[in-house]
């Protein structure tokens, strides 16, 4: 079983045909070797003050680290690359009127490591999404080579629309080789995992996740990239990050420690100092037939 590779000329509707079909799909040579030089520069002092992981699931000689966004300008530009994007957009666009991001993290697989279990990314949130929504899209982008011996990510070609409950067998699964500046794409319900590293070398990932704007992102962006860092970013990549209302009303605050006469209820963007873009995709119509007065000040 393989993985079908595209080249970086490859549109989104070329990826979305792909992962229709594969739930995952491999783009090649997306980022060249001076932009894998800068964003390596950049996450390597965090990665090397992380401490291993705690389990079999976050894999015992694997480092994981996080809030990229706020961490890395690199990062923050693969978030924003134009053909992920706008493939990570089109492709949760039938689920939700908005994406945000669901976590950043690199994925450190040292020598030695043992293969993580196989599983889907969805169940982070149990089994209570209905199975016809598909809630995530996920980015891998290999910052060393990938290969079937240092760990390369394990995947189920197929398997998003597979029975939960069906095994993988050794011959359904597939290992993303792909050299260092490509990225895995794979959606929240394919069976994948980490693979074992039998390599002398380490390898690297950077994980990149999209989800809908409407549930509980994996990693709390407010707290991992908080307004005072966030303010300073462009007003899609704040958006993203959470700083927006997800759909009418999900997620407006109230600054306990700021109170301004005339002012309670605000909309996230309030808390970097702007106001929210107005592009009309949700209004007060749409709730009118609901009893929602909390949103009156909105
Ligand atoms: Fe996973």
């Amino acid at each position: 079983m393989t993985l079908q590779t595209l080249d970086a000329a490859a549109t989104a509707q070329d990826v979305l045909d792909v992962m229709e079909q594969d739930g995952a799909a491999i783009v090649r040579d997306v980022i060249d070797q001076d932009a894998l030089r800068q964003l390596t520069a950049e996450v390597t002092p965090y990665i090397q003050t992380t401490p291993m992981g705690r389990d079999d699931f976050t894999g015992r000689r694997t480092q994981r680290t996080g809030a990229l966004a706020a961490r890395s300008p690199s990062c923050r530009a693969l978030i924003m690359h134009p053909l992920v994007l706008n493939t990570a957009r089109r492709f949760l666009a039938p689920f939700t009127d908005r994406i945000i991001l669901h976590l950043t993290q690199t994925i450190h697989i040292h020598p030695g490591s043992q293969a993580q279990p196989l599983h889907r990314d969805r169940l982070a949130w149990g089994r209570h999404i209905p199975r016809q929504i598909e809630p995530q899209f996920n980015t891998l982008w290999a910052l060393t080579d990938f290969t079937a011996e240092n760990g390369a990510t394990r995947c189920v070609p197929g398997s998003h629309k597979w029975d939960w409950d069906r095994r993988a067998e050794p011959d359904e699964m597939a290992q993303a080789e792909m050299a260092a500046g490509s990225v895995f794409l794979y959606t929240g319900s394919v069976l994948h995992s980490g693979g074992e590293n039998r390599a002398a070398q380490s390898r690297l990932g950077l994980n990149l996740t999209y989800t809908l704007g409407w549930l509980r992102q994996e990693e709390n962006q407010y707290l991992s990239c908080p307004p005072h860092i966030a303010k300073g970013f462009e007003p899609e990549l704040q958006e993203l990050l959470g700083y927006t209302q997800g759909n009418y009303a999900l997620g407006y605050f109230t600054d306990p420690e700021r109170h301004t006469p005339g002012q309670d209820i605000q909309p996230p963007e309030a808390a970097l100092g702007r106001k929210p873009r107005r592009d009309g995709s949700f209004s007060f119509t749409e709730m009118e037939a609901l009893d929602f007065s909390a949103t009156e000040q909105l």
